[in-house]
């Protein structure tokens, strides 16, 4: 049985919204809207959010494993929203290294995953994720990267409604299959679906840049860099194509 859904027309931002009640959730209840007046991306950017372009949403999960866990468990996600789209007829939609959505080389999703205060094994979990179906271009002109939306994969969208549930339904066994066996049942098709695979990249972690070809991920969801001195592996920063 599905959990509670939450729908908005407009709010703050649907994580901001769980974040606030997690003691009174339970794993799987979930929050939807229309616009979000302060949605909010990683590493503590806004996240741009008009009325009606995009599939803003984000589900609440309580975590036994704790907080050691989230990390793998936001690519997780990722795959799991890949699959849904597949699975309504979205092909060639690919992840980049966390877990953002990609399509032909340019964002179409991108998933915020924020914890709160652990309850002694536990932890809370929001999971977010803002999908773009068709924004107006007046309103791309305000997102700082090269973006793409759901009509560009295909122009015929399938019904919003229908598109909620099904994210909402892969999300919801993305996340029991986690609690049970963990990142490792996700990684093979996280590494088919990586857009950056094969790829010359760099890593920039602070002030340090890295330079390799992306291979892939490991189990902990680590990412596999061929440098000049050999495979290493990198759990945080932000990685780029090389061009030229
Ligand atoms: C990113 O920076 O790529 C992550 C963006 C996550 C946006 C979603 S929209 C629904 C949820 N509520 C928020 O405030 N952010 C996430």
């Amino acid at each position: 049985p599905m959990a509670p859904v939450h729908c908005f027309s407009v709010i703050d931002s649907t994580n901001q919204h769980l974040l606030e009640r997690v003691s009174r959730l339970q794993s799987g209840e979930s929050c939807l809207a229309e616009c979000q007046t302060a949605g909010r991306g990683r590493r503590g950017k806004p996240w741009v959010s008009p009325f009606g372009c995009q599939l803003i949403l984000s589900m609440y999960w309580r975590l036994e494993q704790g907080m050691a866990a989230a990390m793998g468990l936001s690519l997780a996600v990722g795959v799991a929203v890949v699959e849904a789209l597949e699975s309504l007829g979205y092909p060639g939609v690919e992840l980049k290294w966390p877990n953002d959505l990609y399509y032909q080389g340019r964002k179409l999703a991108g998933i915020l995953v924020e914890m709160s205060g652990s309850a002694g094994a536990s932890c809370h979990l929001v999971i977010g994720i803002g999908l773009n179906l068709a924004m107006p271009a007046r309103q791309g002109e305000k997102i700082d990267q090269a973006w793409s939306e759901l009509r560009h994969v295909q122009p015929e969208l399938v019904d919003r409604n229908q598109l909620a549930a099904c994210v909402l339904l892969h999300l919801q066994r993305a996340m029991q299959t986690f609690e049970q066996s963990g990142l490792a049942s996700f990684v093979e098709s996280w590494n088919r679906l990586d857009y950056f695979a094969g790829r010359p990249v760099r890593l920039l972690m602070g002030e340090q840049e890295i330079r390799g070809i992306a291979r892939g991920i490991d189990d902990r969801g680590a990412l596999r860099l061929e440098t000049d001195e050999g495979i290493k592996y990198y759990l945080g920063g932000e990685i780029s194509l090389r061009r030229g």
